[in-house]
């Protein structure tokens, strides 16, 4: 028997970084797939294959790595550390330890604040999990993501992989989600062509917030505070027309918040600045920042701001929200 997972891209809405310190965020799936196959081998060896995982400014493909390499792809190597994990925790999970193949393609550029490392250890986990005969519900697999986050990351809220596993969109708040109403949200995902650490930008978040509590600790309530007014606006009576004008304010907010934590940069605001400039009603960072990519509001105006981010040097994907998080399929052979 094979086993096919396949799990979702995501964008944060609202509420990023704020999350790790227990406020609010609200998040999204995208129509970008982690593809993660599985099957048994007769021996105790862990093989894993990657193909075109991509890094930004480098598309890596190799194959017949054992799990324990020590490598120099970069950013791949990084992605390699979450399925490594991943497997690990599917295996003490299930009780077995198997020998077993584990291929891997990814639609999700790596470092560029989409979730392509949750990405990768849910679909892991789903594909792994099953594969060792074990039934585990999407909440149950975004709670061993979230696990794989700490143990590689450091730090983590845990909203990546829970996202990523149950798809859709979602107020999530220390561990537990609520599902918000599905909106077809009109925007647009700018990339910056540079990628950030999310492990790095944490770490650098939280040393502001332990020399300076006094001027941190109001800009993160401020941010908590932003994430509730969003979920009124969204579970609101307001007609569309309203809601997308208030959220876009509301974005416009959180960026400037995000950039005083220090995690924009001068070409995240360059898209930013354009996309508003070109009519969006709001844009903002998403994700950890520091490079990566930032989204826009635009309804009725996608196209003028896919171009205007193209212009200011970035790369515009017009996405759509996905329903669907983890999914499993055995495969006969
Ligand atoms: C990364 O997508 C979101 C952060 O808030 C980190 C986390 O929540 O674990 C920056």
């Amino acid at each position: 028997m094979r086993v096919l997972a396949s799990a979702p891209a995501k964008i944060i809405l609202f509420g990023e970084h704020s999350v790790v310190y227990g406020k609010p965020a609200i998040a999204a799936a995208i129509n970008l797939r982690t593809y993660v196959e599985a099957e048994l081998r007769d021996d105790k060896k862990i093989r894993i294959e990657a193909h075109d995982i991509k890094v930004p400014g480098l598309t890596v493909s190799f194959s017949e790595n054992e799990i324990y390499f020590e490598s120099d792809y970069g950013k791949a190597a990084e992605v390699l550390s979450y399925v490594r994990q991943a497997i690990e925790l599917a295996m003490e999970e299930a009780g077995v330890r198997r020998g077993i193949n584990v291929s891997i393609t990814s639609q999700i550029p790596v470092g560029a604040g989409l979730g392509s490392s949750a990405a990768v250890a849910v679909a892991t986990i789903g594909a792994v999990s099953k594969l060792l005969g074990l039934e585990l519900t999407r909440e149950e697999v975004a709670k061993l993501g979230h696990k794989v986050e700490l143990l590689v990351q450091g730090a983590s809220s845990g909203i990546d992989p829970t996202v990523s596993a149950i798809g859709g969109f979602l107020y999530y708040e220390k561990g537990n989600f609520e599902h918000l109403p599905f909106m077809e949200l009109p925007i647009v995902v700018g990339y910056t062509g540079s990628s950030g650490s999310t492990k790095e930008l944490v770490a650098m978040v939280r040393r502001r917030y332990e020399s300076m509590p006094e001027l941190i600790v109001p800009i993160l309530n401020a941010m908590g505070k932003l994430v509730e007014k969003a979920r009124e606006v969204i579970t609101s009576e307001l007609d569309e027309e309203e809601k997308f004008a208030k959220l876009g304010e509301l974005m416009n907010i959180n960026h400037g918040l995000l950039d005083a934590l220090g995690v924009s940069t001068k070409k995240l605001s360059e898209l930013v600045y354009a996309a508003r400039t070109a009519g969006a009603l709001g844009a903002k960072i998403t994700g950890a920042g520091g490079g990566g990519c930032m989204y826009a509001l635009a309804p009725g105006r996608q196209r003028e701001v896919a171009t205007a981010i193209t212009i200011a040097g970035g790369t515009p994907m017009i996405t759509e929200i996905s329903r669907e998080g983890l999914r499993i399929e055995e495969v006969m052979k």
